[in-house]
């Protein structure tokens, strides 16, 4: 199978000085395909370990968590707008007021004992998820002076085999944190950077419960959701 290679800017810089710790950390030498037949015959067979209880991520505590619900759904597609069904999605966040439910996390904002932050869900026939949630806050960390990261949900996608895992981040509309963020600007294509952006939807709020979001994810190609964010 032939696959279209993305366009220089289309994924972000590996080492992207403003963004700092990846001058210690991202990869220095060109990377290496991997291609083996081994590892593309490793298909995911986790269906039994997904509970619909896993897609929401605002009842896994004694009560509600704080914050505002917000539902996110979308298709998962590859670069010929086939679906990828059955396939695993992860997905993890700080609660809303900008903290993760991690012991290395130490912003002095409330922990939310009702938000674990993590969520996990498959695809459908069609390509499609949907899960609920609260709307994370923003939080600061230590890049550069006053730096704070835009409100996001982490992403991890398995495609349909161990091997082509990817991972990635969605944001919201409208952030204005967006022009701050070494992160978001590692990629330097503005319409690449775009399809990390989440689209509001009123078809997919529900009236008196929560709003809805739309992330649509292109795993390869021209048109590919931007990963390894
Ligand atoms: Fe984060």
């Amino acid at each position: 199978m032939k696959f279209t290679s993305p366009r220089p800017g289309q994924l972000p810089n590996n080492v992207h000085p403003p963004y700092k710790s990846t001058l210690a950390r991202g990869p220095h030498q060109p990377r290496v395909e991997v291609l083996s037949r081994a590892a593309a015959d490793q298909s995911l067979r986790l269906t039994r370990s997904i509970a619909l209880r896993d897609a929401d991520l605002t009842s896994q505590g004694q009560s509600a968590p704080l914050g505002q619900a917000i539902t996110v759904s979308g298709r998962v597609v590859d670069e010929d707008g086939r679906p990828i069904r059955d396939s695993l999605i992860e997905v993890w966040q700080c609660n809303a007021a900008g903290r993760y439910a991690h012991v290395k996390d130490d912003h002095d904002a409330p922990l939310d004992a009702d938000f674990p932050g993590f969520g996990k869900m498959l695809t459908d026939s069609d390509g499609r998820y949907h899960f609920k949630t609260i709307k994370p806050g923003a939080y600061p960390w230590g890049n550069h002076h006053n730096a704070w990261r835009p409100a996001h949900i982490h992403f991890s996608l398995f495609g349909n085999v161990y091997a082509q895992r990817l991972i990635t981040q969605m944001y919201f509309p409208d952030d204005p944190l967006f022009p701050f963020d070494p992160i978001f600007n590692s990629i330097a294509d503005k319409a690449a950077r775009a399809r990390l952006v989440s689209r509001f939807s009123l078809d997919e709020t529900v009236s008196g419960v929560s709003l809805g979001y739309v992330f649509d994810i292109v795993l390869r190609g021209r048109s590919a959701t931007p990963t390894g964010i």
